[in-house]
């Protein structure tokens, strides 16, 4: 008999995805301490226009979003999935803090060191504020906040993270999302648009390889905590755009045949000269998709948000069943 062997769950993750025709490793592990850096420089690529798009939604229609996410002046629960550092939304909370409008925010992140240091620095830079943050998986904690009331939510998702997920994983998603929902709550989620493709590769076709160290990292990351031996002179990476789908996809490419043992599976797996390693999707949308999208689940789309140059759209949908 085989020892059993008590896998973590990027354990359990890598070794079905590396045992997959074709092979994929899944983009949410990109983000260990040195991967967020690694994003930190991406969104600073000039080229990289999603970050400023969203900035300049959130700098130029702060009155408006704010009459939209709070018609009646109640109190409100501000509740952010995935809020990192919170750039974007510092912008809004600010602004309703001036306002003096009733609300709390309820930032909710997977990582404790990402958390504390957003409730830190908006203590020192909103003192008025109500802020508690909530550490772990969204979904557990969103129930957990239904649970105990009736005070209206307005529930965030920025930066196009929603463009990561397939459309099973989207659907998925928004199922939850409604289900945590209550009529007339909001949702307002951040969607990147089609656009001219060239736009799109500059941004993701890594200009100054820091799409290649991002991607790579991920390796470095299974080496690190799988006992993999990944040698990273042995792939490159590559980005697609399809036009008609909307998503950009991501591949480390093994550019011999190898074989790469990993440690903490007690497996070896074998990469053709030239297969491809599925990383990341990041999907661009059309308003149509979009409406679509909120009607499935129960949401209206009551405005959207978009930039100057129609590059992105900040939705806002209201849960009407
Ligand atoms: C953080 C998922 C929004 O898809 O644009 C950027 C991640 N990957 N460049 C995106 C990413 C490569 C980013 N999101």
């Amino acid at each position: 008999m085989e020892p059993k062997l008590l896998l973590s769950q990027l354990a359990t993750d890598t070794l079905q995805g590396l045992s997959s025709n074709p092979k994929y490793l899944l983009s949410k592990y990109f983000y260990d301490d040195e991967g967020s850096r690694i994003f930190q420089d991406i969104m600073n690529m000039p080229e990289y226009y999603l970050t400023d798009c969203e900035h300049e939604i959130f700098s130029l229609q702060t009155e408006e979003i704010t009459k939209a996410i709070c018609p009646e002046n109640k109190l409100f629960n501000m509740v952010e999935l995935g809020s990192g550092d919170g750039l974007k939304t510092r912008i809004l909370l600010k602004y309703l803090v001036e306002k003096a409008i009733n609300f709390q925010y309820t930032p909710i992140d997977i990582s404790a060191k990402a958390n504390h240091e957003l409730v830190q620095s908006l203590k020192t830079e909103l003192p008025a504020l109500q802020v508690e943050a909530k550490t772990g998986d969204y979904f557990q904690k969103l129930k957990n906040l239904n649970g105990h009331a009736s005070i209206q939510k307005i529930i965030l998702f920025l930066g196009s993270n929603i463009g990561n997920f397939s459309d099973e994983e989207t659907t998925k998603f928004l199922n939850q999302l409604s289900a945590y929902s209550n009529v007339g709550d909001k949702v307002l989620i951040g969607f990147d648009l089609k656009k001219s493709p060239a736009i799109i590769m500059d941004a993701y076709n890594d200009p100054h390889g820091h799409t290649r160290r991002f991607n790579l990292n991920h390796l470095v990351r299974l080496n690190r905590e799988l006992d993999a031996d990944f040698n990273l002179q042995k792939f490159e990476q590559q980005t697609t755009y399809n036009p008609q789908s909307g998503e950009v996809k991501s591949f480390l490419i093994s550019n011999g045949e190898q074989t790469v043992q990993i440690g903490a599976l007690e497996k070896e797996f074998v990469f053709e000269k030239w297969e491809a390693v599925f990383m990341e999707r990041s999907r661009k949308y059309d308003f149509q998709t979009i409406d679509k999208l909120a009607l499935n689940h129960g949401f209206k789309v009551v405005q959207n948000f978009t930039d100057s140059r129609n590059y992105f759209v900040d939705s806002l949908w209201e849960k009407i069943t």
